[in-house]
């Protein structure tokens, strides 16, 4: 193993207190923040990586406030991500989709300033198929004066995010970050135990010949949502008259990722099947999150009708049509739902 990093390489540490230096929208605290967010997702990557070995495959027998099945996995995941930041002093609060409520510091430990909201584990139906899932997180500041947060201290738009990031546990394991200036990626390198950087200012090609829908909810699509598929199916073509490709994972964060690495668009519609459900994504830990990350990369990300981050949150765990990706294919499809509205 070497001992020292190898010329040029830049640890997340680095990065962080480089950035803290040279751009200031960063504070010790925050840049605390990240890095234990970046060690829990390690310990998450070793936790998933292990698969059957691990003993922490299948369900957990119990429900999340959301009605799902929660995985082994999930519970897990939850579990790292508390344990790694409720002492480090730099949290008012943090939320999961896994916790009904948010959890509060215990009174042992110290307060900071920020709340963090996270999706410990995205994709967990995947977890037992070997199929990439991933850590979703948003961090928001906690308002002014507010000393014991509650959901209410959560419900902020996407616009008053300072940091928005995701791991995903794939064949590497990629940690993309934004402190709203650019969206950088760092590998896992397990030999050194670090984060390197392998690559800044991620950008979105603006057109794309690539889509990423769950197909078998069509009958229940909406009118503009139909038609902007059955344009594709009709064979419209992408950019040098490319035919479209489909591709969907089932983990948000791995058909996101694919997005940043090279365009595409990302669609989780509105659907009829349950009018209380707008869309089965979650606003403060999947859309906004990944809406940040998408737009600060040159793409765009919407709810059909408006922009995903101007969005004023009513509840933790609501849900919302998700449109992100290449700019160009979001707003036309975008331009179609608010010509039916
Ligand atoms: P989670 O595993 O955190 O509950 O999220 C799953 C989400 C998202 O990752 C993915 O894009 C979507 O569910 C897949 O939905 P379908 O199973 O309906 O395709
Ligand atoms: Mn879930
Ligand atoms: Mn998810
Ligand atoms: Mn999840």
């Amino acid at each position: 193993m070497s001992s020292t990093p190898l010329p040029g390489r830049i640890s997340l540490s680095r990065f962080l207190i480089e950035q803290q230096r040279e751009k200031g929208h960063l504070n010790a605290d925050l840049r605390l923040l990240i890095e234990v967010v970046a060690r829990a997702c390690k310990r998450i990557s070793i936790a998933v990586g292990k698969g059957a070995l691990g003993g922490a495959l299948g369900s957990a027998g119990t429900q999340n406030v959301q009605g799902e099945t929660q995985k082994k996995l999930d519970v897990v995941s939850n579990e790292l991500l508390l344990e790694a930041n409720e002492w480090g002093g730099h949290l008012a609060a943090l939320a999961s989709e896994e916790m009904d409520d948010p959890h509060p510091i215990p009174h042992r430990y110290p307060k900071g300033e920020y709340l963090l909201v996270f999706d410990p584990l995205d994709g967990s139906s995947n977890i037992d198929v070997n199929i990439s899932v991933g850590t979703i997180f948003s961090v928001l500041r906690c308002p002014d004066g507010i000393k014991d947060p509650d959901e209410s201290s959560f419900l902020q738009p996407g616009t008053r995010q300072v940091a928005a990031g995701y791991a995903v546990y794939g064949s590497s394991t990629v940690l993309v970050l934004t402190l709203g200036d650019g969206v950088h990626q760092f590998t896992l390198d397990r030999e050194y135990g670090d984060f390197p950087l392998t690559q800044s200012d991620l950008r979105i090609p603006e057109d794309t010949s690539e889509f990423a829908i769950n197909m078998s909810n069509m009958r229940h699509w909406e009118a503009p949502m139909r038609r902007y598929i059955d344009e594709l199916l009709a064979g419209r073509t992408g950019p040098r008259g490319r035919d479209f490709n489909m591709r969907w994972v089932a983990s948000m964060v791995a058909d996101v990722h694919r997005i940043l690495t090279r365009g595409g668009i990302f669609i989780y519609p509105r659907d009829l099947k349950d009018p209380s459900k707008p869309g089965k994504l979650r606003l403060m830990y999947e859309a906004n999150p990944m809406a940040m990350i998408v737009e600060q990369a040159g793409g765009a990300a919407t709810t059909g009708l408006e922009r995903i981050l101007d969005v004023q949150p009513t509840a933790l765990h609501q849900r919302v049509p998700v449109f992100l990706g290449s700019k160009n294919e979001v707003e036309r499809v975008t331009a179609y739902h608010r010509e039916a509205a």
